[in-house]
């Protein structure tokens, strides 16, 4: 036990008293002591490359190129997405796939390169795989985007898992991004990042890594192309980056370099070239297009660890109601559990949870519960003895139940790899819908076991099914949280058919998106706190997950009033709009900061419902393209390397650019535009992009720039959806795309085109596809005229 540990668990005691203390020593011991039988020693290994080219086979897509120590796989789909895979790792079986690999591209096949190497030439990609092993990837002019080079393995000589890794190169101008949620980013400088998902047990800021989700997915920006790299292997692992430098004047270029070192499992990767837009859907294609949430899931929430009672519950919607505040949602938190069980309400505090539900949907408000995996192991608990009864929990290797400890007290874990422990825990939900919630907050999925040493999670050498093929935790750890989200959402699928499930989770995995979206976790008050929930909405999106945001004020103490006002206006501006705060933190009601940080609450919570259509399209676009609500400002022009080192502002969908204040004084800010036209939207003073300009940032608002051209669906006067107009500049013309709200259910909107553009000097707007004759059926209001 270190400084660090001994900490941990005096804090585990302080929260959860003196006997939790004491379980978190018990399970810390215990999960050695399962790990030390558990897991075979790593004896002597020895090292492997692949040695010299031996042979290639063609074959649909690619072929089979085999060295004299490896083979490599190589399969180019049809959506131009391209696998490799080494030792005969086949894209599946694959907890990141959405369904079956897509289709061999019959057009790609080996053929032979100079120098005994091999290529395989695709419509938008090559691949050349060198005599020793190396893999290029170059775009169809030869621009060479990522350079594997031969992998090595570290076998153990008794037999065993291989430890693997793969340094590869990449453009001396490149940026990395993505690797799921990081504090530090959303531009991933020089530093190892770890593939563990991990609860790191306190509030976080930047430079606190790893965190709730990590996922081996890279985005990589370079002048020639933008390329996605997923080594799908869900095992334990570091990424260490390094980005190149250009040499000034006659120097050298410096190549940047990403080295992957995993602990275990196959050496296999998809790498996806194109625009980030194009990148992002292929990526949705192979892994699955985003959950849509519904419409009222895109407003605003309210959560609080400790609402304790039902009255209090009623006391702040009432005091949202009282000011005219807009409230879409409440969440409950452990603390309405009888004694922190999962599936379970206290019935002194929370007697009527049915009526409160019913009452607050009366008024537009939904109920969302909070779901831990960690089921409380005590018989007589309903969810123990007829997980019992399933055989669902999580099992070490001599075949006994492992317990950890978390709220509860001493708990098991369901075993989310397992479809049939999935089917089990998916019908659980229905008590949830019988106690009225419409929605679920996952969280604790790492899966976290508190500890007094060590790592708080499962044993590494605890079991799981994976699917049937068995396995153990090095292997299921990190996909735990996805697989948590699956049963839920499949469950609620079956339990309530007409309705799309509505979920969102602490951890996961690439694929996460199909279940549902994901929050910033705890993250640390303070004004780094704040940019570190801009960094993980960022990173996760560029990962193929769009709907996530931050806790509102931060997790623990208390904002200063600026801070929790910035806080809010940033995360009106992001998919998931949540103020929550823990057990112990400060208030976090709008009304608590005083009068002037109120009204601006109240204008930021009107502006949200207004462009409440505007979010509700984003959804839809982000479900059939892949592309995020919150994009970085390279999104567009990944060719501007300025661009691709802004962190301080972002794209909302194509129309709108926001530029929140991060830091503490601040009521002027420069704001990097990209090119293009934008307007000011609170002055409507036009500027030309690329350039920085200058602009007020007062207490009462954040900048945002709205594209010139642009037709932005909004929330108009009488409720309905209207259309925001902002003018073309002479002789250009622009539109946009509108996507109406079709309820809760499964119906698929018709997407509504618009286009707008001069006419002499009237701006005129059509709706596409109705001819010169389709003026907009929908109210307009156009905007910028003066300045255009
Ligand atoms: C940890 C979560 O991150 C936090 O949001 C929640 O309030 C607490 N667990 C208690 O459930």
């Amino acid at each position: 036990m270190d400084g660090r540990d001994l900490v941990r668990s005096v804090k585990a005691v302080g929260s959860g008293g003196a006997a939790q203390g004491l379980r978190t020593v018990r399970a810390a011991w215990r999960r050695r002591r399962t790990d030390a039988i558990g897991l075979a020693r790593r004896g002597a290994e020895r090292a492997r490359v692949p040695g010299p080219v031996q042979e290639a086979v063609p074959g649909p897509g690619g072929g089979v190129v085999r060295f004299a120590r490896a083979e490599l796989r190589i399969t180019v789909a049809v959506t131009g997405a391209v696998f490799w895979g080494w030792d005969g790792a086949g894209p599946e079986p694959s907890y990141a796939l959405a369904g079956r690999c897509p289709r061999p591209d019959p057009r790609a096949a080996l053929e032979p390169d100079k120098d005994g190497g091999w290529r395989v030439v695709a419509e938008r990609v090559t691949v050349v795989v060198s005599r020793h092993g190396a893999v290029e990837v170059r775009t169809p002019g030869g621009v060479i985007l990522r350079r594997d080079l031969p992998p090595r393995w570290w076998e153990p000589v008794d037999g065993g898992t291989a430890r693997w890794m793969q340094r590869s190169e990449v453009p001396s101008d490149a940026r990395f991004f993505g690797l799921g949620g990081r504090a530090a980013g959303p531009r991933l400088r020089d530093g190892t990042y770890r593939l563990w998902n991990t609860d790191p047990g306190q509030p976080f800021a930047p430079g606190d890594d790893p965190l709730y989700i990590t996922m081996p997915v890279q985005m990589v920006v370079a002048d020639a192309a933008t390329h996605l790299v997923f080594h799908d292997t869900s095992w334990d692992g570091t990424v260490t980056l390094r980005e190149g430098r250009e040499g000034a004047g006659s120097g050298h270029d410096r190549a940047g370099v990403c080295e992957v070192r995993m602990d275990g499992g196959p050496l296999r990767c998809w790498v996806i070239v194109g625009t980030p837009a194009r990148v992002l859907r292929v990526w949705a294609s192979l892994t699955g297009a985003p959950a849509l949430p519904p419409a009222w899931a895109l407003g605003h929430h309210h959560a609080r660890w400790g609402f304790g009672s039902e009255q209090e519950v009623r006391r702040i919607v009432a005091g949202y109601q009282e000011r005219d505040l807009a409230l879409d949602a409440v969440h409950l938190d452990i603390d309405h559990y009888d004694g922190h069980r999962v599936f379970t309400a206290d019935r002194d505090r929370f007697p009527k949870l049915p009526s409160l539900a019913q009452e607050l949907r009366r008024d537009g408000i939904r109920l969302v519960s909070i779901v831990d995996p960690a089921v409380k192991a005590e018989p007589g608990n309903a969810v123990y003895d007829s997980g019992s009864a399933e055989d669902a929990f999580v099992r070490d290797a001599s075949g006994r139940i492992v317990e950890g400890v978390v709220w509860p007290g001493d708990s098991v874990y369901p075993d989310f790899t397992d479809p049939r422990v999935r089917r089990w825990w998916g019908g659980l939900y229905e008590e949830r819908l019988g106690q009225g919630f419409s929605g679920f907050w996952h969280d604790m999925n790492e899966p976290v076991s508190f500890t007094a040493f060590g790592e708080n999670t499962l044993p590494r050498s605890a079991r799981h099914s994976l699917e049937g093929r068995g396995g153990d935790h090095r292997e299921g750890h990190n996909v735990y949280a996805l697989g948590m989200a699956r049963a839920a959402f499949e469950g609620l699928r079956a339990l309530v058919p007409e309705e799309r499930p509505f979920l969102f989770s602490r951890s996961g995995w690439a694929g996460m998106q199909r279940y549902g979206g994901s929050w910033s976790g705890d993250v640390a008050t303070g004004w780094p706190g704040l940019r570190a929930s801009l960094s993980l909405v960022m990173g996760l999106g560029l990962c193929g997950v769009p709907y996530s945001g931050p806790d509102v004020g931060g997790f623990d103490g208390s904002p200063s009033p600026e801070l929790y006002l910035r806080w809010f206006q940033l995360a009106s501006y992001l998919p998931l709009f949540r103020t929550h705060a823990s057990l112990r933190a400060g208030r976090r009601e709008p009304w608590e900061f005083g009068d002037e940080v109120l009204e601006h609450a109240r204008v930021a919570l009107a502006e949200r419902r207004r462009l409440l259509p505007y979010f509700v399209t984003l959804a839809h676009l982000a479900r059939r393209t892949g592309a995020p609500y919150v994009r970085p400002l390279w999104w567009s022009n990944p060719e501007n390397r300025e661009l691709r080192d802004c962190e301080d502002a972002f794209l909302l969908g194509d129309s709108l650019l926001v530029a929140p204040v991060l830091e503490a004084g601040v009521r002027r800010r420069t704001v990097l535009l990209p090119r293009g036209r934008w307007y000011d939207t609170s002055t409507e003073v036009a500027y030309r992009g690329p350039a920085h300009v200058e602009v007020d940032a007062p207490l009462g608002r954040v900048p945002v720039f709205a594209r010139a051209g642009a037709v932005l669906p909004v929330q108009g006067e009488d409720g309905g959806l209207a259309l925001e107009v902002w003018a073309p500049a002479r002789g250009r013309s622009g539109g946009g795309l509108v996507v109406p709200d079709a309820g809760d259910g499964w119906a698929e909107p018709e997407i509504e085109r618009y286009v707008t553009r001069w006419k002499g000097r009237k701006l005129v707007i059509r709706r596409d596809g109705e001819g010169d004759g389709g003026e907009p059926a929908r109210p307009v209001r156009l905007r910028g005229l003066g300045h255009a």
